[in-house]
């Protein structure tokens, strides 16, 4: 559980004379807008209420991203460095390089920016990054916040207002975070089949309807000739696109006082449920597998689920006397590859 960079405490300072009160009011507003069934509009539509979701959602979705991220450029991810003398394990082929160290980001729909701060601790090879976006005060905020970060890309990140539809600038990543569930069906895959990237990372909430909306944009990636890099091992069809399954993890982040002010709540920490998919350009290998639940542990037993290739989801009982396997199997998490490397 490690707080983004140093994003609670820009939250904190910026936010600092919100009354609690009043963050509490505007917070429950955007909870009621999201958990409606219809399309929610344009929900950040004064400078409150973008205050509202970066109290209350921002540390979040930025958690979120960053697991989508680490999943997929983390040291023995898929599109992790290599040694530059060495093929490496993963990606091969002209484009690799720009795919496993992307210089320039293209947060879509970016709001306050937390894709940004989440791409920043993941990729230090980003040198530019651009936040698209039709809020203007979600946008103003963002910088605000920024002004507060990380040197870096965080505090030179471009901020642009933009009415999604019109023509995207190119990007070597863009992400497309928290914001399929506010556009129509058509829109939706108008926009993943639009965007002009070596690799795109979508990221939804961890709920039915956002798995459904990954799968739709993982379908449109896949047709535009991108390889799946993470979670799935795999480009055929999900195992879990069945009723009453969806594929989600779960980012544990920390709660500030002011993020447990905006929440209602008591806890020190919030798990963020969320489903996602990373396709990319390079010719890289996705794991082999991925732990899509719970490791439950018993004595002298781990019982993995794991979703691995061909496309299938199995249990894997794991024991004492599978000696490193065990070792390993017990330190793995809901989420992690299996099995793991070596
Ligand atoms: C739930 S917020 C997610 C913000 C950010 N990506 C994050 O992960 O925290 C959805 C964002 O999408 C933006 N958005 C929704 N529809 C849009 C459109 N048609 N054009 C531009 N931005 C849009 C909203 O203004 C909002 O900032």
């Amino acid at each position: 559980m490690e707080p983004t960079g140093d994003l609670l405490a820009a939250l904190d300072a910026v936010l600092g004379d919100t009354s609690g009160a009043e963050l509490q009011r505007l917070a429950a507003r955007l909870t009621a807008t999201y958990r409606g069934d219809a399309l929610p509009g344009d929900v950040l539509d004064s400078p409150a209420a973008a205050r509202a979701y970066a109290a209350y959602r921002m540390p979040a979705t930025t958690a979120a991203v960053r697991a989508a991220l680490h999943a997929t450029f983390g040291p023995t991810a898929p599109l992790g460095a290599a040694p530059a003398d060495a093929a490496g394990p993963g990606a091969v082929g002209p484009d690799a390089a720009r795919c496993r160290e992307p210089r320039t980001l293209l947060d879509v729909g970016g709001g306050t920016g937390g894709a940004v701060w989440a791409a920043a601790a993941v990729l230090p090879s980003l040198r530019t990054a651009t936040v698209l976006d039709r809020s203007r005060d979600a946008l103003a905020l963002g910088r605000q916040l920024a002004a507060r970060g990380p040197a870096g890309l965080v505090r030179t990140a471009t901020w642009t207002r933009a009415v999604l539809g019109a023509e995207l600038p190119a990007a070597d990543l863009a992400t497309i975070a928290y914001v399929l569930a506010e556009l129509p069906a058509d829109a939706r895959r108008a926009l993943v089949g639009q965007v002009r990237a070596d690799t795109v990372a979508v990221v939804e909430p961890g709920t039915p309807a956002g798995h459904r909306r990954v799968l739709e944009a993982r379908e449109v990636l896949i047709g535009r000739g991108l390889r799946v890099v993470a979670p799935c091992p795999h480009d055929l069809a999900c195992p879990m696109d069945v009723p009453g399954d969806w594929c989600h993890f779960a980012a544990r982040l920390p709660r500030s006082p002011r993020h447990r002010q905006a929440k209602g709540g008591t806890l020190g920490w919030e798990d963020e449920k969320f489903s996602y998919v990373v396709a990319t350009r390079a010719a890289a290998e996705p794991e082999p597998g991925r732990i899509v639940r719970h490791p439950y542990l018993r004595k002298g037993l781990v019982e993995l689920t794991v979703c691995a290739r061909p496309p299938g989801i199995s249990r894997e009982n794991v024991s004492k006397r599978q000696g490193p396997a065990y070792r390993a199997a017990r330190d793995a998490g809901w989420g992690d590859p299996w099995p793991p490397e070596g």
